[in-house]
């Protein structure tokens, strides 16, 4: 039997201010100096940092508890399975599913995604039918599709943006009709930072009968997620971009459509039983969770749902929200600065180019001042064929970020064009 620790979550007045300096003593990496400069890190939406609660959660783990879950009777194995599980149970109020059988542990948003897909959509979609997904997807929400529609002889179709960055939902209308089968679509763009009416996106698709997978990779660092209230069929995301070890992560799915579902792998602890001639699958969750899981990883992500319930959700929202803000008048106002992805609603990420100088230079310079920015195509190719440029350099905020490290961004930048002006 599993008994979980029971959460108290702190719930923030409006009237705290954010005290980010009491907040960055919570990252130890951010305490470090690259080249001789403070660590500037603003590379949040490929990885976040980790809080010291997290980290001693995991090293109790590993000193103290470490072994296998389910399996056995024995005292570390229980303590283990306590913490596995009770972290299942943390991510199931955090957003706020029906079950923790809906809410099944993978390795991060990309393996959820393929999860649905070989679960799913290999058994659902067929020849002639339709999948949707939106021109603002990671590739980890665009080749999973797109692979089911080269095994099935279905059809990918692509909502489309405006220069903003902003989905055309007209458009979507046009693109639903009863060939629709599925629908796929991010929540928040990791490389615009636009914010999707997802809500309203999974309703139009519900008319049809049609599930939706919404890709929450971007969202849940930034505030909470309510799976109910969305309505979705499934929502995937990684740890390691809300402050939880790499190997963690989350795709929920709705218990009636799991319980149809093909499993992702075979192998141990989602059986019930086996013999040469038959398997009898697991119940949900475990019918597809095959194989150890990454059991440190996922009691990482626990301890990390709770630090932020401590340090509360909502207000990290509003202090990003204005940091967001005061980086993008402070960048825009550089001259051959264009910033890619002006949608009115935005989270967490800046996208700009400089004229004639690559993202990679950019990128290189900033580096040499400290500053961890990302610079590339963010695994979304169409996106800057879209925008039409080869790259972008991204800097992508958290919520221990500060105006003064915005504020050394902004010089660093105004340096690089003077080194390549
Ligand atoms: C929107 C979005 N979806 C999916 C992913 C893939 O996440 P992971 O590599 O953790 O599986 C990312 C990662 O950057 C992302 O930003």
């Amino acid at each position: 039997m599993v008994t979980v620790p029971e959460l108290i979550p702190i719930k923030p007045k409006p009237s705290d201010a954010w005290d980010v300096e009491r907040i960055r003593k919570d990252f130890p990496v951010l305490r470090q100096t690259v080249n001789g400069k403070p660590l500037v890190y603003l590379d949040n939406g490929a990885s976040s940092q980790v809080p010291v609660m997290v980290i001693e959660r995991g090293a109790q783990y590993i000193a103290q508890e470490h072994s296998n879950i389910h399996r056995g009777v024995h005292y570390l194995s229980m303590k283990a399975t306590t913490a596995y599980e009770g972290a299942r149970e943390k991510v199931k109020r955090f957003i706020n599913a029906r079950d923790t059988k809906e809410c099944i542990f993978v390795r991060g948003a990309t393996e959820g995604i393929n999860l649905v897909m070989h679960g799913y959509g290999r058994k659902f979609i067929g020849s002639g039918d339709e999948i949707i997904i939106s021109a603002m997807e990671h590739h980890a929400n665009i080749v999973p599709w797109q692979m089911l529609c080269e095994e099935k002889g279905a059809r990918l179709r692509v909502i489309p943006m405006n220069d903003a960055g902003e989905l055309l939902l007209d458009e979507y209308d046009a693109l639903l009709n009863e060939k629709t089968r599925f629908v796929a679509v991010t929540q928040v763009s990791n490389a615009l930072g636009t914010i999707n009416p997802v809500k309203e996106i999974i309703e139009r698709a519900h008319k049809y009968g049609v599930p939706v997978l919404i890709d929450g990779a971007q969202q849940v660092p930034h505030g909470k997620v309510d799976v109910q209230d969305l309505d979705c069929d499934f929502y995937a995301f990684s740890g390691h971009k809300m402050f939880a070890p790499t190997g963690s992560g989350v795709v929920y799915g709705r218990a009636a459509l799991l319980e149809k579902m093909n499993p992702f792998q075979g192998g141990g602890d989602m059986i019930k039983s086996v013999t040469f001639e038959k398997t009898i699958f697991a119940d949900l969750p475990n019918k597809f969770e095959a194989g150890t899981p990454a059991i440190a990883s996922q009691i990482g992500l626990g301890a990390a749902i709770d630090y932020l319930n401590i340090v509360g959700h909502e207000r990290a929202a509003a202090y990003e929200h204005e940091l967001l803000r005061y980086a993008t008048e402070r960048l825009s106002a550089i001259e051959g600065v264009r910033i890619i992805g002006t949608a009115r609603e935005k989270l967490g990420v800046l996208s700009f180019v400089i004229d004639d100088i690559h993202p990679h230079d950019i990128g290189t310079i900033l580096d040499q001042e400290g500053i961890a920015i990302r610079a590339g195509h963010h695994c979304a190719q169409p996106v800057m064929k879209r925008f039409n440029v080869p790259a972008t350099a991204r800097a992508s905020f958290a919520f221990y970020n500060t105006k003064a490290e915005v504020d050394i961004l902004v010089n660093a930048v105004e340096k690089v064009i003077e080194v390549f002006g």
